[in-house]
């Protein structure tokens, strides 16, 4: 699907929280597969040593030759780092562990902070005609994040319905804030998305209200409930749009997908 505010290229978007384990992966794979879903070429970009989008979308450990460490630092082709996942037009560049020492070895390289923007910009993208390129950051404010910032359009952030959800925005926003002033001056906040949502916790509702009290419409009017189904379908490798297509947690994807979208044309009209 043509998107209007779409740059040359791809629109890529970083999936970004330092807060661990509040739904960054999950939504990164999740709103890709639906984006697919509806016609989009879609690459994901693994930026986690712990590797679990690599893992969530079918690439084992011993199948990830090359890798984004391998993008990052050794220069690696595109051609040898990119790998399809089971859906058409949907790929991956995997991560693994080595990713983690990547900020020690490149304290020293100058241009560390942009090494996936230049990654993602080489000529030799173009012949992937990718529509979308969504990054899965790992759980903090480090090289790698700052390198998935400025590579990006736009950061999409998740925020988890839980006690203290808000806590740690203002650091995230502060980081998006120096990367816009300095490196990125287009980078822009896609938005904020409230993930694992329980409708019958006061909690979540509390939160949801802080979110859009605080944060007005940055907030997605999309929530992504909390969905067993959702939780499962990375130990079948396959995004939850693939393992239960009817499922209260692949709805809420696409229905995210979908404002997403509508959200795009709006701002071009
Ligand atoms: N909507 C949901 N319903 C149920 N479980 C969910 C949902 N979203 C995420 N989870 C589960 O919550 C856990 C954390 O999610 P996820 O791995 O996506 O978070 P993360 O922010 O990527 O974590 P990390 O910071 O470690 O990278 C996972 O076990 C995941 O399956
Ligand atoms: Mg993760």
């Amino acid at each position: 699907m043509s998107d209007p505010t779409r740059p040359q290229g791809p629109k890529i978007i970083a999936v970004a929280n330092q807060k661990g384990g509040v739904g960054k992966t999950t939504t990164t794979i999740n709103l890709a597969a639906a984006l697919q879903e509806t016609g989009n070429r879609v690459l994901v970009v693994d930026l986690d040593p712990q590797g679990n989008a690599s893992t969530g979308l079918g690439i084992e450990s011993q199948d990830r030759e090359f890798t984004t460490y391998d993008l990052l630092v050794e220069d690696a082709e595109l051609a040898d780092v990119i790998q399809p996942t089971e859906l058409d037009g949907m790929s991956i560049i995997p991560a693994t562990v080595d990713l983690s020492s990547a900020d020690i070895e490149l304290i020293s390289n100058e241009k560390r902070s942009f090494l996936l923007h230049d990654a993602l910009r080489q000529p030799a993208m173009d012949a992937y005609d990718w529509d979308y390129v969504l990054i899965d950051c790992p759980p903090s404010l480090n090289l790698l994040t700052v390198n998935a910032m400025i590579a990006a359009h736009s950061v999409l952030i998740p925020l988890q319905s839980e006690f203290f959800a808000l806590e740690g925005l203002s650091q995230l926003m502060l980081t998006v804030r120096e990367v816009r002033q300095t490196a990125n001056t287009k980078l822009r906040i896609e938005g904020i998305v409230l993930t694992m949502f329980d409708a019958r916790n006061n909690l979540s509702q509390q939160v949801e209200q802080d979110a859009r009290d605080n944060l007005g419409e940055l907030v997605f009017e999309t929530k992504i409930p909390r969905n067993v189904r959702v939780s499962e379908a990375p130990s079948f490798a396959q995004p939850v749009l693939q393992y239960d297509p009817s499922s209260k947690g692949a709805e809420a994807y696409r229905a995210l997908a979908k404002e997403l979208l509508n959200k795009q044309l709006t701002l071009a009209a």
